[in-house]
């Protein structure tokens, strides 16, 4: 690929935080889910800290009423880093200041009413302006063994246009999912020719699934503007992708590693105990516990 001909530079990153949570209800009357902590860390922290790590520079919050806990976790928190400053504890500063991103890189904006996660993508449209971004729903979670953003954005580098991330799932479940009907893959690399909204098992063009990373070019904003509310009576963007798609070239990511829906009861628990068992500091203290339950069972 001559220098010409390479794919603009990514550089922002689009969180819509903007939605109800009502699958978690009570316990989202008044925090955002998307600060339901997984062991120890909000839910949203995990993305944020493997995009930076990826080489993302800006994130942009779509946030909505009651949302304010989500800026005040990448801000800092003077009186508790004081305290914890004169009490020597330096690990849990450590850890209180680690969300915090340089000065200026976080921007907030806000969806008045949430009508769907294409309308609060589109509410972020001047902040990211005329460039390619990257689109991530906070409260799936990728196993943080296997980083899937840095590949993702590798796969951007080679192929340009936009680029989803897809992982398979049991046939039984597509008819939860957006499918992505695909060509031949070249390694974890696909063709997206087409995405259809949560199909029945025998209509459905794959089993993979798309995940909630994308890369997404700015023409898409022109899309949401005029997109009509779809599923759910919300204004959808897989709807605007796919309008998008006619025009524009869509690749996939086939994504290997693990993931769980933490806007699902179950996903959340999952998550909880998956990482929970993976970390040297709790998993050898967390195995006898579930072995337990499991004999209680
Ligand atoms: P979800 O559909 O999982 O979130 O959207 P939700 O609507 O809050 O959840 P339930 O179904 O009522 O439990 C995925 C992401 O998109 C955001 C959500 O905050 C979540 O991070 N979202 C969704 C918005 O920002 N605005 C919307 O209008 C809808």
């Amino acid at each position: 690929m001559s220098a010409s001909s390479r794919p603009r530079p990514l550089r922002k990153m689009v969180l819509p935080v903007a939605g109800l949570g009502t699958r978690f209800l009570p316990a989202t009357k008044a925090v955002p889910k998307e600060m339901l902590p997984v062991v120890d860390k909000p839910v949203i922290q995990y993305v944020v800290e493997e995009a930076v790590a990826a080489g993302i520079e800006q994130i942009i919050f779509v946030t909505g009423r009651g949302k304010g806990a989500l800026e005040d976790h990448f801000d800092h928190s003077f009186e508790l880093e004081s305290t914890l400053q004169s009490r020597n504890k330096t690990q849990a500063l450590t850890e209180v200041r680690a969300p915090i991103q340089a000065a200026g890189n976080v921007i907030y904006t806000r969806q008045q009413e949430p009508l769907g996660l294409g309308h609060a993508v589109w509410c972020a449209r001047h902040l990211v302006g005329d460039e390619p971004f990257l689109v991530a729903l906070p409260d799936v979670l990728t196993d943080p063994a296997a980083p899937c953003l840095a590949r993702l954005i590798e796969i951007y580098g080679e192929t340009g246009g936009n680029v989803l991330t897809l992982k398979e799932v049991p046939l039984e479940e597509v008819k939860k999912y957006g499918i992505a009907a695909t060509g031949a893959p070249r390694g974890d690399i696909v063709e997206i020719t087409g995405l259809v909204e949560k199909p029945d098992p025998e209509r459905a063009p794959s089993r993979l699934h798309v995940l909630g990373r994308y890369i997404l070019q700015p023409e898409i904003f022109g899309l949401l503007e005029t997109q009509t509310r779809g599923a759910g009576g919300e204004i959808q963007l897989t709807d605007a992708m796919a309008r998008l798609m006619e025009r524009q070239p869509f690749a996939g990511q086939v994504f290997e590693g693990g993931f769980w829906d933490c806007g699902d009861k179950i996903g959340y628990l999952h998550a909880n105990l998956a990482i929970g068992l993976s970390r040297g500091d709790i998993g050898p203290k967390l195995r006898p516990v579930l072995a337990q339950l499991q004999l209680e069972a």
